[in-house]
C-alpha cells in the first residue's frame, strides 16, 4: 500500500488513543493524523488555510519522503557524518522541501511533518518517538500494527504502527545491521545488543507466525539506585540496610525472579554495596551491570561465529576468573552448567559472590539450581548437588512483579543447610499482602521480618557488622519453615 493510501486508511479507522491494558488512563495521542484533526480552526481565518485536507497532507508527506531520499543521496552512506549530522541535514532539507511545496501548515503541523518524515526515512519509523522517550523502558512490537510500550512498570498498547510488514522488516534490518548482524530467512532470529547497551530481540517469519516481531529493552544510562528502589516500594530503607550488611558480610547471594522482574537491576544495586577495596570480577552474557567501584574487571561471553566456532561461554569465563584473584565474583545470570562452577567457587573461598537465577520462589530457585547443575553433565548424584547448593548459597532474594505492575522483594530467605535430602530454607522477610491495595490499585504492603532470627546475624557479629534495631523491628506473623 502506498504511504498516502495508508494514511487515508489509518484516518478512516480513527485510531484511538493509547489503550491501557492495565486499566490506567489512556495517554495523549501524538500521531500526525490526530494532530491534524485536533488543530483548532480559528473562525477569523479562511477555512482552507487551517484545515489542510488530510489527503493533501498524506500526499505531502509522501512527496517529502521521496524528495528527501533524492536530495540526501550519497550522504546517507557517508560514514564521516554522524547520525546527528545526518539528521540535522535531513531536517534542513525537509524544511526546504516543505517550503517549496507552499502548503499552508501551522507551525505544529510543520514540526510534526518534519519529524514523521525524518523518522520514517532515517530512523526507526514509529519506534523513534519511543526510543527518544526516556520514560519508555521497553518496546514490544508484536506485529507491524501492534506496538506496546512499558512506562513505569505499566504496559500499554500504543497507536504507533508501521506502514507494512516490509517497513517493519526494514527497520529491524537497520537496527541489527548497526551491530554487524543480519536477519533473513536463513537466520530468522537475532538477539543483539545495541551500541547504547539496549537489548534487541527480533524474530521474523516463518518463525514469527503473525509477522515480524521485535522487543527492545532500553538501556538506561543512569542505573536505578537503591534510593530509586526504595521510592518504588521494591524494598524498605530497613531492608536496604540489611542487604548492605549481607553484602558486606560476604554472604553468597542469589537474586531469584521471573523475566523482567528486575533481577539485573537488583544485582546492580547489591553490587553497589561491595567495598571499594575488593577486587570485583563481573561475568555476563551481555554487559548490563554498571559497577561504580574502581577495582573491577568486566568479562562478557561471546557467541559462536557463523561457522559455529569461537564461542566463549560464561562457564569458560567463570573458570578463568578464578585465576584472576577476585575477592568477589558477580555473575549476571546463571542459566546453564556454569551454575556448578559458580557453586564450587562459592564453596571454595570466593565468599560474597552474587548472581541471579530465573525462578519464581526461593524453593523454586533451589530446584532451578539443581537442574542447571545437571546441565554441567558431571553426572553428580542429586544429594551431592543439594549439598553443594546448601553449603554454597547463604541467601536468596526473591523479586516479583505484582499484579499492580510494581516490582517488589517478596522474600529474603536464608539457606540453612540440609535436613535429610531436603535443602532447608527459612524466610527472614516476606511481603505483607495483608495490608491490601490502595485507591490507586497499588499494593500497600512491604517486605516485613517474619520474626525469626536469621543465622547470618551471627556472621554479622563475628565480622563486627551491626544493623539498626529497626531492621528486625516490626514483624508480621511468624512464618514456619518451607
Ligand atoms: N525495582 C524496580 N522498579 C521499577 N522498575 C524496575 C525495577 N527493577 C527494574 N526495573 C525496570 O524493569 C526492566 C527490567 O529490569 P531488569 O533488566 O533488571 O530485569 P531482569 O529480571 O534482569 O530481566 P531479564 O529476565 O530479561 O534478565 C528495566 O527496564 C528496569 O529499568
Ligand atoms: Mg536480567
Amino acid at each position: 500500500m502506498r504511504l498516502s493510501e495508508r494514511m487515508n486508511a489509518a484516518r478512516q479507522q480513527q485510531s484511538p488513543a493509547e489503550t491501557s491494558v492495565l486499566g490506567q488512563e489512556p495517554q495523549v495521542p501524538v500521531a500526525l493524523e490526530e494532530a491534524v484533526q485536533l488543530a483548532p480552526v480559528p473562525v477569523s481565518k479562511p477555512v482552507e488555510v487551517t484545515a489542510v485536507p488530510t489527503d493533501a497532507l498524506a500526499g505531502l508527506k509522501h512527496r517529502a519522503a521521496n524528495a528527501l531520499f533524492d536530495r540526501m543521496g550519497a550522504r546517507f552512506n557517508d560514514s564521516t557524518l554522524t547520525e546527528e549530522d545526518l539528521r540535522a541535514a535531513a531536517r534542513e532539507e525537509l524544511g526546504q522541501i516543505i517550503d517549496e511545496e507552499q502548503v499552508p501548515l501551522s507551525p505544529e503541523e510543520r514540526r510534526r511533518l518534519i519529524r514523521d518524515v525524518a523518522d520514517d526515512v532515517m530512523g526507526y519509523g514509529p519506534l523513534q518517538r519511543f526510543l527518544d522517550d526516556p520514560s519508555v523502558t521497553e518496546i514490544m512490537v508484536n506485529r507491524m500494527d501492534q506496538i506496546y510500550v512499558e512506562r513505569k512498570g505499566l504496559v500499554t498498547l500504543t497507536d504507533g504502527r508501521f506502514s507494512s510488514e516490509e517497513h517493519l522488516r526494514k527497520v529491524i534490518e537497520r537496527i541489527v545491521s548497526k551491530v554487524g548482524r543480519r536477519i533473513d530467512e536463513s537466520s530468522p532470529l537475532v538477539d543483539a545488543r545495541l551500541e547504547d547497551g539496549s537489548r534487541v530481540n527480533a524474530v521474523i517469519p516463518p518463525l514469527a507466525v503473525n509477522g515480524s516481531s521485535l522487543t527492545i529493552r532500553k538501556f538506561s544510562k543512569v542505573p536505578l539506585t537503591v534510593q530509586n528502589l526504595i521510592s518504588y516500594g521494591t524494598m524498605t530503607p530497613e531492608m536496604a540496610e540489611l542487604l548492605d550488611a549481607c553484602v558486606k558480610a560476604k554472604l553468597n547471594i542469589i537474586v531469584s525472579g521471573g523475566t523482567g522482574t528486575g533481577k539485573t537491576t537488583l544485582l546492580n544495586v547489591l553490587s553497589s554495596f561491595l567495598p571499594g577495596t575488593d577486587r570485583i570480577v563481573t561475568i555476563e552474557d551481555a554487559v548490563e551491570l554498571q559497577i561504580q567501584q574502581q577495582h573491577v574487571v568486566r568479562l562478557e561471553s561471546r557467541p559462536p561465529n557463523t561457522e559455529g566456532k569461537g564461542a566463549v561461554t560464561i562457564r569458560d569465563l567463570l573458570r578463568n576468573s578464578l585465576r584472576m584473584r577476585p575477592d568477589r565474583i558477580v555473575v549476571g545470570e546463571v542459566r546453564g552448567g556454569e551454575s556448578l562452577d559458580m557453586l564450587q567457587a562459592m564453596n571454595t573461598g570466593h565468599d560474597g559472590s552474587l548472581s541471579t537465577v530465573h525462578s519464581n520462589s526461593p524453593r523454586d530457585a533451589v530446584a532451578r539450581l539443581e537442574t542447571l547443575v545437571l546441565m554441567a553433565g558431571m553426572d553428580l548424584p542429586l544429594r551431592a548437588i543439594r549439598e553443594q547448593i546448601a553449603s554454597a548459597v547463604d541467601l536468596i532474594i526473591q523479586i516479583a512483579r505484582l499484579r499492580d505492575g510494581s516490582r517488589r522483594i517478596t522474600h529474603v530467605t536464608e539457606v540453612q543447610g540440609m535436613e535429610g535430602d531436603v535443602v532447608t530454607l527459612q524466610d527472614a522477610f516476606v511481603f505483607d499482602y495483608s495490608a491490601g491495595v490502595g485507591s490507586d490499585g497499588r499494593f500497600l504492603g512491604k517486605p516485613v521480618p517474619t520474626g525469626i532470627r536469621p543465622r547470618f546475624i551471627e556472621r554479622f557479629e563475628d565480622m563486627g557488622i551491626t544493623v539498626s534495631p529497626a531492621v528486625f523491628g516490626q514483624t508480621m506473623n511468624p512464618a514456619g519453615r518451607h
